[in-house]
């Protein structure tokens, strides 16, 4: 049984106050809540807030990750933080290969496997984003596409390294505009990735790693997703922003854990 893990991908929302405020929320929830010592919940927000979001909760159990890393250690690349410095001020975590850093900024496969490498090798767990577009999906291109990434984003990662790495299929159609995918479809291409990572690596690897889903993600589908066999967990973006919407998102996923 894997455990569960919901992570709030707050992208490049909330100010200062109101990212302590939710983050503050989410804490108290789990420790008034301790079945909730069954899931893995994460925030990620802003790098300029990271440093803060730690410090407030500091002793607490929620994960604490960046959004975005660099692609080299360290130097004249303006306007890039590094692995080092995230280290620095405490996260323990980063996304790498969101839809928005493909799409909207062009990272390529090759730049985000080495993202993944620098992010393990300086000490940070990794949520590896894949995912179609709506075109893609509907070519039939589904599974080419988020194998090649897959393999892309794991070039450099050994099977030892791999209780360090999240999978998050995310199809790009669903990101942000209320479009899902049903619980079937999202199963289908989770089974797919698993089998990958099976060949990839053991059986006994694709086992464990846990693959969440996202796009759209809220309080009225979580249930029903994650109670799919191979999905372990939600990257939630827009429903993460609340402790209204993500808090039933976390109950869902303590449902799934039992
Ligand atoms: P969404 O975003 O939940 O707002 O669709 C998910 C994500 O991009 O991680």
């Amino acid at each position: 049984m894997r455990r569960p893990y919901l992570a709030g991908n707050w992208k490049m929302n909330l100010d200062r106050r109101a990212a302590r405020e939710l983050a503050g929320a989410l804490g108290e929830y789990l420790e008034a809540n301790p079945a909730s010592k069954d899931i893995d919940v994460g925030v990620f927000p802003a790098s300029v807030y990271l440093d803060e979001i730690v410090r407030t909760m500091g002793g607490s159990r929620l994960i604490v990750g960046a959004q975005n890393c660099c692609d080299e250690e360290a130097g004249a690349y303006t306007g890039e933080v590094s692995v080092a410095m995230l280290r620095d001020v405490g996260a323990s975590s980063v996304i790498l290969g969101h839809s928005e850093r493909r799409h909207l900024y062009g990272e390529a496969d090759e730049l985000i496997g080495r993202k993944v490498s620098l992010a393990l090798l300086g000490g940070l767990d990794v949520i590896l984003c894949v995912g179609e577009t709506q075109e893609e999906r509907e070519g039939g291109a589904t599974e080419g596409v988020v194998a090649t990434q897959l393999r892309g984003g794991l070039e450099a990662v050994s099977a030892s390294d791999m209780d360090r790495i999240t999978i998050a299929y995310e199809p790009v159609w669903a990101i942000g505009t209320g479009l899902t995918a049903s619980p079937d479809q999202a199963q289908a291409v989770h089974a797919y990735l698993r089998g990958l990572l099976s060949s990839l690596y053991t059986d006994e690897v694709a086992d464990s790693v846990r693959i969440q889903y996202g796009g759209s993600v809220k309080p009225s589908n979580a249930v029903e997703l994650l109670s799919m066999a191979d999905i372990d967990g939600a990257l939630v973006g827009g429903a993460a922003l609340t402790p209204e919407n993500f808090i039933p998102i976390l109950e869902a996923g303590l449902a799934a854990a039992v």
